[in-house]
């Protein structure tokens, strides 16, 4: 990672509550994510990654309100000193519900929507466009309604309108959330070409750790509102204390934890199917 650059974002002791609620959603968060990162983020239903995502573009506390105590900064940028608009150019926020995001009748308006708003020249707007659509191999759906596309293409809509604003920092919130497990490698698969082609800092939250976690240069465990740990996938995964709080390891994971316990040396913990296997099998003679 380059260690030169001003980090992505930082969270510095940010604890927030919503109005009228009682209790804080976040509490005392401490993050730092380096540009060009591959941050995914997890966590139980309810311990505040939504939460999180939002403070991200100023959404918390601009738009919200409540109680925000601490500081986000993003490339340089407090916040709290910066509107959500002028927020949203550094950082594209792309949410679980695709529908909720998709409103024009074509893909093409669709992706070219926020760069008119930008009042960029037509020959500018075009050329992202075009740009955007290949990145995300959806050049077929140009002229396509957004409504009858499937999940997982309206999830590819939803990034290249983001993508198309040249953002620095893509944030995810349960992308494939409501995607079946193909639409969902598809989805996850361009979001981490998009990160090695633009170096552009992804912070994706997300469940289906199997998946995505050995792409990862950073993984967040949240709970209760509060960061549980961070650091490389491997290290903060291999943990019986992770699966307790309702993280659904990697299969191969779980099971290294199990030979573990038995006493068998576990040096990586493995990630993917073909690492447990060569942790097992490896230099044995078939
Ligand atoms: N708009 C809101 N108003 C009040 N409380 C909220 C609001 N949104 C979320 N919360 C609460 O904040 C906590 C964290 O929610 P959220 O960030 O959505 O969690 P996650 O995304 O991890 O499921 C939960 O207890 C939730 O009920
Ligand atoms: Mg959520």
């Amino acid at each position: 990672m380059v260690s030169a650059l001003p980090p992505a974002v930082i969270f510095e002791q940010v604890s927030y509550k919503y109005p009228r609620s009682e209790e804080y959603s976040l509490k005392k968060v401490n993050l730092r994510i380096e540009q060009g990162e591959f941050a995914v983020i997890t966590g139980p239903s309810g311990c505040g990654k939504s939460t999180l995502c939002k403070c991200i573009n100023g959404l918390i506390p601009h738009s919200y309100g409540g109680t925000f105590k601490g500081k986000v900064i993003v490339h340089g940028k407090c916040t709290l000193e910066h509107p959500v608009y002028e927020l949203a150019q550094l950082v594209g926020l792309v949410f679980q519900d695709p529908e909720s995001q998709l409103f024009c009748s074509t893909v093409e308006k669709e992706i070219a929507f926020g760069l008119e708003n930008l009042g960029l020249p037509r020959e500018e707007i075009l050329a992202r466009v075009e740009e955007a659509l290949d990145l995300l191999g959806i050049a077929h759906l140009r002229y396509r309604a957004p409504y009858e596309l499937s999940g997982g293409e309206q999830q590819k809509v939803a990034i290249a309108s983001c993508i198309a604003m040249r953002p620095k920092v893509l944030v995810l919130d349960e992308p494939t959330a409501n995607l079946d497990p193909l639409s969902a490698k598809s989805v996850l698969d361009v979001v981490y070409a998009l990160n090695k082609k633009l170096g552009v800092t992804v912070i994706l939250v997300e469940h289906r750790l199997e998946m995505i976690s050995h792409l990862a240069s950073k993984l967040v465990v949240m709970y209760r509102g509060e960061v549980l740990t961070q650091g490389p996938p491997r290290k903060v995964l291999f943990s019986w204390k992770i699966l307790e709080i309702g993280v659904g390891l990697p299969k191969p994971l779980l099971i290294a934890l199990m030979l573990a316990e038995k006493g068998f040396p576990i040096e990586a913990p493995p990630l993917l199917p073909e690492e447990l296997v060569e942790l097992v099998a490896g230099g044995e003679e078939r």
